[in-house]
Order: structure tokens, then C-alpha cells, then sequence
């Protein structure tokens, strides 16, 4: 018999129990330039990617492709450091595996970061940006084609895909230790080029405050497997007809690396209280 998504995804899940002692409820997903986060983990175990049976590798400069397994704010989660983009090529079924595979592990809880351009006029440079809710631009849909209902539903809801009360709670955060903490709409478009500066406009336009390559696909994944999303973008350069900066990989990176520690201590807290 062929074997099916839901077959592979077992098998893969399988193997990674055979090589932890502790299933996590929790999962992270670093984006570009986040992936400091880890340095605060008492990591337990590690995982490359290249092990683990009919995982994607990651290929693109600045990620590196590790399941980490640990404690983080006193709770035991799993972190993926490097995620797979649909710019390099994968598939959006490749994009979103890892997703399936923590929710076989009996993951709930997604918690995703991205570096993105902001398009909001208030944004400034290494802004923290919760994202409240996103516009799919993705040419394709993770969930397109033949639905297999032992892993969601054939039509989805979306209306709370980033659940409010982790929402909430990264606002009490926010409040009590004075942290600049925005809100907004994250676009998801495939890449790899940055925008031009009229497709900054037209995102701001449609409704978005930040942009970037990643994010929405495995949002869409996690909201059809039932897990509860928190989604942080933190903003590495701005967008828009006013804007002369020309933004580079290397810049984004860095604008990363300055508002990780931010990034990092809102997860961390949250993780505390959760
Ligand atoms: N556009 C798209 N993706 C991004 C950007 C951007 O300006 N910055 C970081 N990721």
C-alpha cells in the first residue's frame, strides 16, 4: 500500500520519541537571526536535521537545522533552529512537516518568530511586533489538496489563528516591564526578493504591518492540527515610498541579532506563565 503523509509523518515522530525521555507540549520555531533563544536552553537533547528520517534540510546561509529539546523558562519545549522557506525550493508540504510532526509529539502550543520589513509608520528598526493576525500572499496553501482528516479539517477556521489569550498575556509582559511591544498584521509572501517600494504600499494599503518570507504557512498548518499559535516578528528594516534603505540579508541579520534579547525575554516570561 502506498504510504501515506500521515504514515511518514508517524514514522518521523516515532524516531524522535525513540530519542528523548519527555514529550513536549511547547514548540519554537527561530526565525533568521533568532536563533539565540537557544543559548538560554538547558538543552537536553539535539537533534540534526539530516538524522531524522525524511526531515528537510535546511540549505540557506544564517540558518543553521537542529531540534532542540530542553527546558526554557522552567517548561520543556522543543525548538526548531532553522525552518525550511518556500523560497529555497521546498515544497509547501516540506515547509510545514516539521508542524505535523510536533503535533504527533503532542505539541498545543506553537510559538513562531520571523524577522520582517516593516510597512507601519510607527515601526522603528528592532521593533517587536506580536502578530495579531496575517494575509496569506503565498502562492499556494499548505492545505491544498486532498484532505486527510485524522490531521484537521477539510476547511479550517482562521479566525483566532494567533489565540488571543497568548496575545494578551505577552501584552501583561509587555506592560509591566515597559517593553515597546507592537501589534500587527503579518504578509506572508514567498521571496526571495524584498519588496519593491510600490509592494511595501500595497501591503500597508491591504492591511499589513510587516512583511517577510516564512511564518504563514506553518500558522496555517498549526491552526488545522487544533495547536494554539503565538506568532513575534521582530522588524529589521522598514518599507515604503519614503524609504531610501536599501535592505540586505546582512542587514536584516543584524537587526535581528540587536532585538533577539527583547524577543527572547518575551518568550521566556511567557513560557513562565503559560
Ligand atoms: N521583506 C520580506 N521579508 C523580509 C523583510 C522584508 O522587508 N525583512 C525581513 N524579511
Amino acid at each position: 500500500m502506498k504510504q501515506t503523509m500521515y504514515d511518514t509523518i508517524k514514522e518521523t515522530a516515532q524516531f524522535i520519541r525513540g530519542q528523548i525521555d519527555e514529550l513536549p507540549k511547547i514548540a519554537i520555531i527561530l526565525g533568521t537571526g533568532l536563533g539565540d533563544l537557544v543559548s538560554h536552553m538547558e538543552i537536553i537533547r539535539e537533534l540534526n536535521y539530516a538524522d531524522i528520517p525524511h526531515f528537510p534540510v535546511s540549505t540557506v546561509e544564517g540558518h543553521s537545522g537542529r531540534l532542540i529539546f530542553g527546558t526554557l523558562g522552567d517548561k520543556y519545549v522543543m525548538a526548531m533552529q532553522g525552518r525550511f522557506h518556500y523560497y529555497e525550493g521546498y515544497d509547501m508540504k516540506q515547509v510545514t512537516f516539521p508542524v505535523r510532526v510536533m503535533k504527533e509529539l503532542g505539541v498545543d502550543t506553537l510559538f513562531v518568530s520571523n524577522a520582517a520589513g516593516g510597512m507601519n509608520k510607527e515601526f522603528k528598526v528592532g521593533d517587536v511586533m506580536v502578530i495579531s493576525d496575517h494575509i496569506n500572499l503565498f502562492p499556494e496553501n499548505p492545505l491544498r489538496g486532498r484532505n486527510d482528516e485524522r490531521m484537521g479539517p477539510r476547511f479550517p477556521a482562521m479566525t483566532e489563528a494567533y489565540y488571543p489569550r497568548l496575545i494578551s498575556l505577552a501584552d501583561t509582559i509587555a506592560a509591566e516591564e515597559g517593553i515597546r511591544l507592537m501589534h500587527g498584521v503579518y504578509v506572508g509572501t514567498a521571496g526571495p526578493t524584498f519588496e519593491t517600494p510600490a509592494e511595501y504600499e500595497y501591503f500597508r494599503v491591504i492591511g499589513g504591518d510587516a512583511v517577510g518570507m516564512s511564518t504563514v504557512p506553518e500558522v496555517i498548518v498549526a491552526n488545522h492540527a487544533g495547536m494554539k499559535v503565538f506568532g513575534v516578528s521582530v522588524i529589521t528594516d522598514l518599507g515604503g515610498k519614503d524609504v531610501k534603505e536599501v535592505p540586505t540579508h546582512e542587514e536584516v541579520q543584524k537587526a535581528a541579532l540587536k532585538a533577539q534579547p527583547v524577543m527572547t525575554h518575551l518568550i521566556k516570561e511567557m513560557l513562565k506563565r503559560i
